[in-house]
């Protein structure tokens, strides 16, 4: 049993640093990136609050395809350039939203989703995933989000 418990009302950055380290901690030599994916995942959900959505779109074959993920199912091929997701494998960017009914071509996997934030996860320079985070909410995420959430891609690019 892994028992990570997130501390209740911790600021943003001390939050996403144990995140972080947890997420470290459960993928130490573990291989396996459905694995690795899958639990963190897991921990994304357990430790923000307010997401509907938290996983990962893999890249394969030119297109991102859905990984393992905590929340609905969700549309299983995303192009690139295609909605938000697409759109931060193609350029690389992380795509911070705070109104998906204002991106053009957002993909709405569910109809609750308000805003969300994308990171592509890069290896060797090239994206070979992305991250992505769903929330009711309008205007969930911020920049210590997308920092908290980058560090976590950077961390994972050598564990997918
Ligand atoms: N909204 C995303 C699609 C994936 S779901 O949110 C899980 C997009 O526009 O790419």
């Amino acid at each position: 049993m892994y028992d990570f418990t997130p501390i209740p009302g911790a600021p943003k950055p001390a939050l996403y640093a144990d995140l972080l380290e947890a997420a470290r901690a459960i993928t130490h030599d573990e291989p396996d990136a459905v694995a690795n994916m899958a639990n963190c995942a897991a921990l994304i959900d357990q430790f923000l609050p307010d997401l509907n959505w938290a996983g990962f779109y893999r890249m394969v074959g030119g297109a991102l395809v859905l990984g393992p993920f905590a929340g609905k199912p969700a549309c299983i091929r995303i192009g690139l350039g295609q909605g938000v997701c697409g759109t931060a494998a193609a350029t690389g960017e992380t795509q911070l939203v705070p109104d998906v009914h204002a991106f053009p071509g957002h993909i709405a996997c569910d109809a609750a989703s308000r805003s969300e934030l994308v990171v592509p996860v890069k290896r060797d320079g090239a994206v070979i995933a992305v991250i992505d985070l769903d929330s009711p909410l309008p205007a969930r995420f911020d920049a210590e989000d997308a920092a908290g959430i980058e560090a976590l891609a950077a961390m994972f690019a050598h564990r997918i």
